[in-house]
């Protein structure tokens, strides 16, 4: 861990030429991350290197856990009321629709997320440094999308935190999100990040998509509108599946 920022940031502005330099040359933007992208560092040794093995999706159904549509609460939307207190931190209402290519709402879809406490901690045993757990904050929620294709979360802004890619490397804030699909081997990862984060350049994860718009579709947007009075903050963020305008989405080994 010996790397600097400085090193790091080289290799990813060197990085980002030369994808700049493909598209002049008309080849078609990047609009997921690469896989084998070197400033992140456990991306070297852990991107896949042979064509995936396709799995027979009814045999995988066959040994999985499932679950129906009366499994999820309504209240597991609420990251804010799991415990006897309020948990410490800004506190948001994330809301969006999940769509597909065509713009069409993808309804009654299971969408998870996990994210990090306001002191950038998550509750986990490999999460170990300095910053405080809250006691009223476990930092995991999931909710069923609608007939619109909607979903809405109540939880607090994560805190960025550091992480050992290299010397002084910190994530921005970030939300994870998993989308189900209808199967185990439909599922979707990504992140949702917040405006204005300084340490967006700075971050190899966020910087590996290299295409700057494909990178922007990230951030959730605030809204006004969506703010409830003198109880949070709006943020909206929409999920397209596919197409152009599709949402990065991340390997099944990432989980910084
Ligand atoms: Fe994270």
């Amino acid at each position: 861990m010996t790397t600097s920022q400085h090193e790091i940031s080289a290799e990813m502005q060197a990085i980002e030429a030369d994808a700049r330099a493909l598209v002049a040359e008309g080849n078609a933007p990047e609009l997921h991350p690469r896989r084998d992208y070197p400033p992140y560092r456990s991306s070297i040794l852990r991107h896949p290197t042979h064509e995936l093995v396709r799995a027979d999706p009814e045999e995988i159904e066959r040994h999985s856990p499932a679950f129906g549509h009366s499994d999820v609460s309504p209240l597991e939307s609420d990251l804010t009321i799991q415990h006897n207190g309020e948990p410490l931190g800004e506190r948001m209402t994330v809301s969006g629709r999940v769509l597909d290519g065509e713009g069409r709402p993808v309804r009654h879809q299971l969408v998870e997320v996990w994210q990090a406490n306001a002191g950038g901690r998550y509750v986990h045993k490999r999460d170990q440094h300095p910053a405080p757990l809250d006691p009223n904050f476990t930092g995991v929620g999931r909710v069923i999308t609608g007939d619109n294709g909607e979903y809405s979360f109540t939880t607090i802004k994560p805190g960025p935190y550091p992480w050992r890619n290299h010397l002084n490397a910190w994530r921005p804030a970030h939300i994870h999100f998993s989308l189900f699909g209808t199967a185990f081997t439909q599922r979707l990862i990504t992140q949702m990040y917040f405006p204005g984060d300084p340490l967006f350049a700075l971050d190899p994860i966020y910087q590996s998509i290299t295409d700057p718009a494909a990178r922007a579709r990230l951030i959730g947007v605030y809204d006004h509108d969506l703010s409830v009075p003198e109880f949070s903050l709006g943020y909206r963020w929409d999920i397209v599946l596919t197409g152009p305008k599709s949402t990065w989405m991340e390997s099944e080994e990432a989980h910084d």
